[in-house]
């Protein structure tokens, strides 16, 4: 197995152990993502969940193929983009919006609603930044990778009003281990 591939397959056990997976729509529009569990035991695959604001999923996504449910969390009312979605397979779910974009909290509400315990999210910086800055996640999980991308490359989060060290969100490092030639670090909030 290759260092690729030995981080890849710890995220699959991540993703197999979870109720559910969530990310955001950028996300989706950029890598069309499976959001699937690909280990070699049997297992109960987790729950596709998109935040998608104004439905911009494209009908052609390939996760409304796969087997299991792929939900869709909006504010949006647009009842023709809505039946579209759904006559792939989506679910799609009208929930309270906060300036605009879904209200992260009744998110999580509704998915403990929908008996989601284990939520395991995998997003860009702007979902990560989000849910960070409302207190909604309890561990986070970070793979480096031995390489430098420079400084063009994304952050891991978006968090606008962070101008200066007085305001940093400092974290409580639990464990650092070494996986193939990546390591990963699990941290929580303080
Ligand atoms: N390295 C990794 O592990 C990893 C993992 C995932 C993604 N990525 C990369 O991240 C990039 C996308 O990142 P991104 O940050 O642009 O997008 P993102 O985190 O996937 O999604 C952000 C989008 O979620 C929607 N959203 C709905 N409610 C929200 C809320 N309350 N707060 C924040 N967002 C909300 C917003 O779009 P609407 O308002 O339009 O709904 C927002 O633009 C892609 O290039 C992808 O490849 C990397």
């Amino acid at each position: 197995m290759d260092n690729f591939s030995e981080a890849r397959a710890d995220v699959h056990r991540l993703r197999a152990e979870s109720s559910a997976i969530l990310t955001g729509i950028n996300t989706v529009l950029a890598d069309d993502p499976a959001l699937n569990a690909r280990v070699d035991w049997d297992v109960v695959q987790p729950v596709r969940v998109v935040l998608d604001s104004d439905l911009n999923m494209p009908v052609t996504a390939r996760m409304a193929k796969l087997a299991g449910r792929s939900l869709i969390l909006t504010c949006s009312q647009d009842e023709k983009k809505r039946q579209a979605l759904q006559s792939v397979g989506f679910e799609v779910y009208q929930l309270a919006d906060k300036n605009s974009r879904l209200d992260l909290h009744a998110v999580m509400d509704f998915l403990a609603q929908q008996q989601i315990n284990e939520l395991l999210i995998e997003a860009g910086p702007v979902l990560n930044g989000a849910l960070l800055a409302e207190g909604l996640v309890d561990e986070w999980v970070v793979y480096m990778a031995p390489c430098i991308l420079g400084d063009q490359g994304r952050g891991l989060f978006t968090v606008p009003g962070l101008q200066s060290m007085a305001d940093k969100k400092s974290l409580h490092l639990c464990d650092v281990r070494q996986i193939g030639l990546d390591v990963k670090l699990t941290l929580t909030a303080p």
